[in-house]
């Protein structure tokens, strides 16, 4: 894992998002895995920017988000879907039938997760995937214990996830108790991974990440298999490391 320090929040975003930059323009038909939450925002507004300044098309990309709510609707601004379309695709040029968000209102949601795997896999699986962790470790929202083996699942949401994202609804009693995510086998099948992690609240587990044994207690663990994996951290959240 290549680890690059940077100042502060705004460098973080700043650096995050050229490398997605870098890789959109390179390529002419990159297949972007995508994460919500509070660490990406400040990419997603590098990359809006970008587009009205740089003209950098995403009319060959295509997206898949690492995971949705359970039993919210898409118009639900808790959802994940409307959290894409606000931060990022409503301000892109991105094709809609490009863009792959899990349905978590579906009827089945077994074979909703069974189809999302499958997608991933006919467009040749994820170039560029984008991750934040949780303070418990966990990636997408595969919560400590999940096995390794794990490809797209429906999840029941940790208590200590579920209080985290609480922070977003009017109250807890709102949050889901269900989630459908990407699994662990499926983000380390992408080619090139680059994690998060910003603030004070992230130092002890990337503290765990780097000086822990690989376990599926950590799921971000994991990734120390990849060969590819670059983490940006800005110094708050690299405090314990040093
Ligand atoms: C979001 C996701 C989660 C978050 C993690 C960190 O799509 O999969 O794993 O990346 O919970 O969340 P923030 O960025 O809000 O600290």
């Amino acid at each position: 894992m290549k680890i690059i320090e940077v100042e502060d929040y705004n460098a973080l975003a700043k650096k995050a998002s050229e490398m997605v930059i870098k890789r959109v323009s390179q390529s002419s038909s990159l297949t972007l895995g995508l994460a919500t939450g509070s660490t990406p925002l400040g990419v997603y507004e590098h990359l809006r920017e970008d587009f009205i300044n740089n003209k950098t098309s995403y009319k060959s990309v295509k997206t898949f988000n690492l995971d949705e709510y359970v039993g919210l609707e898409k118009s639900n601004p808790n959802s994940y879907y409307y959290y894409m379309y606000k931060n990022l695709f409503d301000h892109i040029d991105i094709p809609s039938n490009q863009i792959h968000i899990p349905n978590g209102m579906a009827k089945d949601l077994e074979a909703e997760c069974q189809r999302y795997e499958e997608q991933i896999d006919q467009v040749g699986g994820i170039d560029l995937q984008l991750l934040g962790i949780g303070v418990n470790g966990h990636i997408g929202f595969n919560e400590p214990g999940t096995s390794f083996d794990s490809i797209t699942h429906v999840v029941k949401l940790a208590e200590s996830t579920r209080i985290a994202n609480s922070r977003f609804f009017h109250d807890l009693s709102e949050v889901p108790t269900h989630a459908i995510t990407m699994g662990i086998a499926s983000i380390m099948k992408s080619k090139e991974i680059l994690l998060l992690a910003y603030g004070l609240k992230k130092a002890q587990i990337l503290y765990d990440l780097m000086t822990k044994t690989i376990d599926e207690r950590l799921p971000a663990s994991i990734l120390k298999r990849h060969p590819r994996v670059t983490i940006i951290a800005d110094k708050k959240a690299m405090s314990i490391i040093k």
